[in-house]
């Protein structure tokens, strides 16, 4: 028998309070960290990634209600009490947010900002917790770390900057790392080596991630399974690899073709038309409205999960068309 997960979603909806009614934001997550595995959660802007991180650490703004069950080594994270949140979200999990000058106080040295944390929870004294941030920071190649510890946060550039984020991700030694778009709002030249930093760091130490991206082909390079989302639900799952390499979703299949490696200018057009919010989908298959395959039963009845090749995909069509989306991506 396969250990449980060390984290899982499972019928995941989120939804918000709206001019007297509600707004689905979420609808139907279901997806697994194992221990030491990195899973990638893709999909378009406003498709529902971060609000599901959010929904996972417990931070959903006011007037959004989670509904479902998010584990975490067994434990229910949508009832922890106080102590044991507190408990979660410092120790267990750690997330590194897409914008870090958005999640640092500008008036606090970067020294305090990195150690304060585990200092509070008990978990270091502040001797330790600074000479242990200093190792780290060499780690993650930040040079002059007892110098940056004294500085403020403006001082240092957005790139260091994520860096000093997946240092303070890492003190408290996470089993788990949520990465919101952790390299998105940087400059081009230093993503892939704050990328690559990331990723040898949680290989090392063998720190499970739920790595949130737009990028399909970064998600397929860096990670063991994939989870595609269109307006606020999971259309395909399975092996990055495999994925990347014969999608069997239209949507998945379409983000594949608009990447500009393939340097066809008419693949940037693959995907017709606009995303939709979760709540804008009608009653059918969200993605109907876009896809090329789509006929009757697509726009009139939404698709259930169908497991085919080892993958899960929400398309009621997928046994018909696998073939046909391989021809078109080749
Ligand atoms: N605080 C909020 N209030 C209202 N709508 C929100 C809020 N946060 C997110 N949304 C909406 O939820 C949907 C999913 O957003 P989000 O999870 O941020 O997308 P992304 O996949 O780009 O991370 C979008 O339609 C967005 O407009
Ligand atoms: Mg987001």
């Amino acid at each position: 028998m396969t250990p449980a997960p060390l984290f899982r979603i499972q019928d995941l909806h989120v939804r918000l309070r709206h001019r007297g009614g509600e707004r689905t934001l979420v609808r139907e997550v279901s997806l697994s960290v194992r221990s030491g595995q990195s899973v990638g959660l893709v999909g378009e802007s406003g498709s529902g990634k971060s609000v599901s991180i959010k929904a996972a650490m417990r931070l959903l703004p006011r007037g959004t209600r989670a509904e479902g069950r998010i584990a975490f080594d067994g434990g229910d994270v949508l009832t922890l009490g106080r102590r044991e949140l507190a408990r979660y979200r410092s120790r267990e999990v750690a997330l590194i947010h897409q914008d870090p000058r958005a999640h640092i106080n500008p008036t606090r040295t970067v020294g305090a900002f990195l150690t304060e944390g585990v200092v509070h929870t008990g978990q270091m004294n502040r001797a330790e917790a600074t000479e242990r941030a200093c190792a780290l920071m060499a780690d993650v190649g930040i040079t002059d770390a007892a110098r940056r510890l004294h500085q403020y946060p403006h001082q240092l550039s957005g790139g260091l900057l994520q860096r000093v984020m997946i240092v303070a991700a890492l003190l408290p030694s996470p089993r788990l790392i949520f990465a919101d778009e952790p390299t998105t709002a940087l400059d081009v030249t230093v993503q892939s080596d704050v990328m690559a930093i990331l990723l040898e760091q949680i290989r090392e130490r063998q720190v499970s991630m739920l790595f949130v991206t737009h990028d399909l082909d970064l998600a397929a390079a860096v990670t063991d399974r994939l989870a595609v989302m269109y307006a606020g639900s999971i259309v395909e799952t399975g092996p990055s690899a495999e994925i990347s390499a014969r999608p069997l979703h239209p949507y998945t299949a379409g983000l594949l073709q608009c990447r500009p490696s393939t340097a066809e200018v008419k693949r940037l057009t693959a995907i017709p038309g606009r995303p939709v919010a979760a709540h804008e989908a009608g009653t059918g298959c969200s993605f109907a409205p876009r896809c090329p395959f789509a006929v009757e039963r697509c726009r009139a009845e939404r698709p259930h999960d169908r497991s085919i090749e080892g993958r899960t995909v929400a398309c009621h069509r997928v046994e018909e068309i696998a073939d046909r989306l391989e021809e078109r991506a080749s």
